[in-house]
C-alpha cells in the first residue's frame, strides 16, 4: 500500500453535519511509504526517482483541505548520509552518493519547506517477518537464510555497515507519533534517525543468521564492497546514532540478534 490514510473519527463526527464530510476535514495522519526504493532503479531513471520520491502531489492534495492540519509521517533513508564515518546524527550534513539518496534529500527539503506538521524518519534497512500478503521484494534476513540453508558458500561484505531496524519498532514509532499528535494536537517538525541499536556489517548479519540456524560460518566468505560493481554507488558506513528517537518517544529498539531470532522463528524451518 503506497500510503496509509487515517481518518480518525472523521465519519462519526462529521456525517451528521455535512453530506460531504471528506471536503471539510483533512486526514489526521498520512504515512507516506511510496517510493522508487531500489537504488539501481533510481540510478537508471533519475527523473522517475525524483518525481516519485518527492511527495509534491501528496502535499498538493493535502493542501486542498480547509484545515490543512495533517501530520505527515514520511519514510526517508539512511542513504542521505555519505557513509564515511560511524553513527551519523540528524544534524550531520547530508551528502548522498547516489540518485536514490539525492531524491530522498530533495523530499526531506520539500516537506520541511512546504509543510508545517511532519515527522521524517531516516530509516535503515527494515527487517522482520514476511507480511500476511507477501511483498514481492526479497526480504534481507530471509534471503540470507535461503542462501546459507542450501549449504553453498556465499560472499558477504565485511566493510559496509548499517543499523538494521526491526519492522515492529518502525510500527511502534509511527504509532507513538500518531498518538502524540492525536492527543496533544501540537504540530511537530521532527527529523529522526530510525535504526536499530546495533551497527553491523553485511557479513555480521549473515553470521547472526548462521548462529541462530546452526549453519556453518565457514559458508560466509568475506569480501570488500569495493570489489563488486552493483551499478550504483553504495555508502560504506551509514550507521546512525539513534539517541534522538529513543529519547523523544521513549522507545527501546530491538537488538539485532533478537530481531533476527524473531524473524526466523516466524518463518519456521527453511
Ligand atoms: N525497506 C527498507 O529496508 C527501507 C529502508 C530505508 C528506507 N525505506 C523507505 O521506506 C519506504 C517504504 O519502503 P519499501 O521497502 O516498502 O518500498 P517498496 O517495497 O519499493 O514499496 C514502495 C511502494 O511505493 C509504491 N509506489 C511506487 N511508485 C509509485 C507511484 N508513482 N505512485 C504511488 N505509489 C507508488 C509502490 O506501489 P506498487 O507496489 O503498487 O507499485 C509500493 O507500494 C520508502 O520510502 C523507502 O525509501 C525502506
Ligand atoms: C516548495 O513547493 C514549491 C511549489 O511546489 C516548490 O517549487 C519548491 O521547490 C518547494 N520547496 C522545496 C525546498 O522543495
Amino acid at each position: 500500500m503506497p500510503f496509509l490514510v487515517l481518518w480518525h473519527f472523521l465519519l462519526i463526527c462529521n456525517l451528521e453535519q455535512d453530506s460531504m464530510p471528506f471536503r471539510k476535514r483533512s486526514p489526521d495522519v498520512v504515512v507516506n511509504c511510496a517510493a522508487l526504493s531500489v537504488p539501481r532503479a533510481c540510478e537508471a531513471d533519475p527523473a522517475a526517482a525524483m518525481s516519485i520520491n518527492v511527495p509534491s502531489t501528496l502535499l498538493e492534495w493535502l493542501s486542498t483541505f480547509k484545515e490543512a492540519n495533517t501530520l505527515l509521517i514520511h519514510l526517508s533513508t539512511d542513504q542521505v548520509y555519505e557513509g564515511v564515518k560511524s553513527f551519523y546524527k540528524e544534524e550531520d550534513e547530508t551528502i548522498p552518493v547516489n540518485v536514490y539518496g539525492n531524491s530522498k534529500v530533495a523530499a526531506e527539503q520539500f516537506i520541511s519547506m512546504n509543510w508545517s506538521n511532519f515527522a521524517i524518519l531516516r530509516s535503515s534497512i527494515i527487517f522482520g517477518p514476511q507480511t500476511i500478503s507477501p511483498v514481492p521484494k526479497s526480504l534481507p534476513i530471509q534471503w540470507i537464510d535461503s542462501v546459507l540453508s542450501r549449504g553453498d558458500k556465499a560472499e558477504f561484505f565485511h566493510d559496509e555497515f548499517r543499523c538494521p531496524v526491526y519492522v515492529k519498532d518502525v510500527v511502534t514509532i509511527i504509532q507513538a507519533l500518531t498518538s502524540r499528535w492525536i492527543s496533544d494536537g501540537e504540530r511537530m517538525q521532527l527529523l529522526l534517525n530510525v535504526g536499530g541499536p546495533d551497527r553491523v556489517s553485511r557479513a555480521q548479519m549473515a553470521e547472526t543468521v548462521a548462529h541462530i540456524r546452526g549453519y556453518s560460518t565457514s559458508l560466509i566468505t568475506l569480501v570488500s564492497a569495493s570489489s563488486v560493481d552493483r551499478g550504483v554507488r553504495s555508502p560504506a558506513d551509514i550507521s546512525m546514532d539513534i539517541t534522538r528517537v529513543v529519547q523523544t518517544l521513549r522507545i527501546s529498539p530491538t537488538p539485532f540478534k533478537e530481531g533476527v531470532r524473531l524473524t526466523l522463528e516466524a518463518e519456521g524451518s527453511a
